[in-house]
């Protein structure tokens, strides 16, 4: 019920009754009295006045299971939410959860992990009250060949979500990252479980670094954050709930016309590298071509100096610029 106070006292933007939000609910006096101080103890600011009733004042970034599901609009994506202060990682939770039945849309969200994971089995570092560490549960109709569609679909509803909730220009870098001025802002992690050609579930983790404002020397060349690009703080709630909203539609397209095809577009006019040239670090060997884009079946097409197009598969290979990463 507190988030749905939330949401509504928020929708309003005025004072709301406590005999509304009774009648609204179908609770009691003293419940929605017990709800708005819990509410305020968790740092929310409500005004209270007699006659009128109570007043939602924004003042301050809050970051909690009640602000992310008041303000989450979508249909099924983001539903249920469960947000932890700290977990070992949320992909990990998120199998845990499906394992048990988490149904499709599930979403896990934590503060802080203490054993984030990164692609290639590195880690993913996670400090607390500054950055995204999410993890969404899909359970998939379609066959295995097409779940590295998920990877391409989350990376373009979170390029999308940091333009919409920042106006920072971010771009993919096919296939799991997503970087803005050549730098990495995010990294997605895909994992499933499958038997035989059936897909049990596949959990999309995905980390965004939002507030931090400084990385070890390792990464700096490397890595920003939406603060460094903005020179602002930016909603970690916010932008969860526009990734969201953008990922549902997305993945409703892909379902229903069984297909990336429709994305296309949009897709490879985020592509990073597109018509720049790349390096394409294949075990079977190295080579340089132009980046033309991403077909249907998610591969990445590269042309050699003699015009031929090969089609890159993400499992198998890297792609980088010429000069480093980008
Ligand atoms: C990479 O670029 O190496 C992928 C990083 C993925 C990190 C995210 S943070 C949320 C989710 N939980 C994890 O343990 N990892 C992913």
């Amino acid at each position: 019920m507190k988030s749905k106070i939330l949401a509504l006292l928020r929708e309003r933007g005025d004072y709301v009754s406590g005999q509304e939000l009774c009648e609204r609910f179908g609770v009691s006096r003293t419940a929605v009295w017990k709800a708005i101080g819990q509410l305020k103890k968790e740092g929310y600011c409500m005004e209270a006045v007699q006659n009128k009733g109570y007043l939602l004042v924004e003042d301050k970034e809050l970051y909690g299971q009640h602000e992310l599901e008041s303000r989450m609009n979508t249909k099924w994506a983001g539903h249920p939410l469960f947000f932890y202060d700290e977990l070992p990682s949320t992909n990990l939770q998120a199998k845990l959860d499906a394992e048990k039945g988490a149904r499709e849309g599930t979403l896990i969200v934590a503060d802080m992990q203490t054993a984030g994971r990164g692609r290639k089995g590195r880690s993913w570092s996670s400090p607390a009250g500054t950055n995204i560490y999410f993890t969404l549960i899909l359970k998939p109709e379609y066959s295995v060949e097409r779940a590295s569609m998920v990877t391409l679909l989350m990376g373009l509803a979170v390029a999308e979500g940091i333009r919409e909730t920042c106006g920072a220009e971010s771009f993919i870098k096919w296939p799991n990252d997503i970087v803005i001025h050549g730098k990495k802002v995010c990294g997605m992690l895909a994992e499933m479980s499958v038997e035989r050609e059936f897909i049990h579930y596949i959990v999309m983790g995905v980390g965004v670094n939002v507030g931090q404002q400084e990385f070890v020397p390792e990464i700096a060349s490397m890595a920003t954050s939406l603060w460094q690009e903005c020179g602002r703080k930016v909603s970690r709630a916010g932008l969860i709930v526009n990734v969201m909203k953008s990922f549902e539609h997305y993945y409703d397209v892909f379902q229903r016309e069984g297909s990336i095809s429709p994305l296309l577009q949009r897709y490879n006019e985020l592509l990073v590298n597109r018509d720049r040239e790349v390096r394409v670090l294949d075990p079977k060997g190295e080579f340089r071509g132009i980046s033309r884009g991403i077909n249907e079946n998610g591969e990445l097409l590269v042309e050699r100096e003699d015009g031929t197009l090969t089609a890159v598969y993400a499992g198998e290979v890297s792609v980088r610029g010429i000069y480093g990463y980008v």
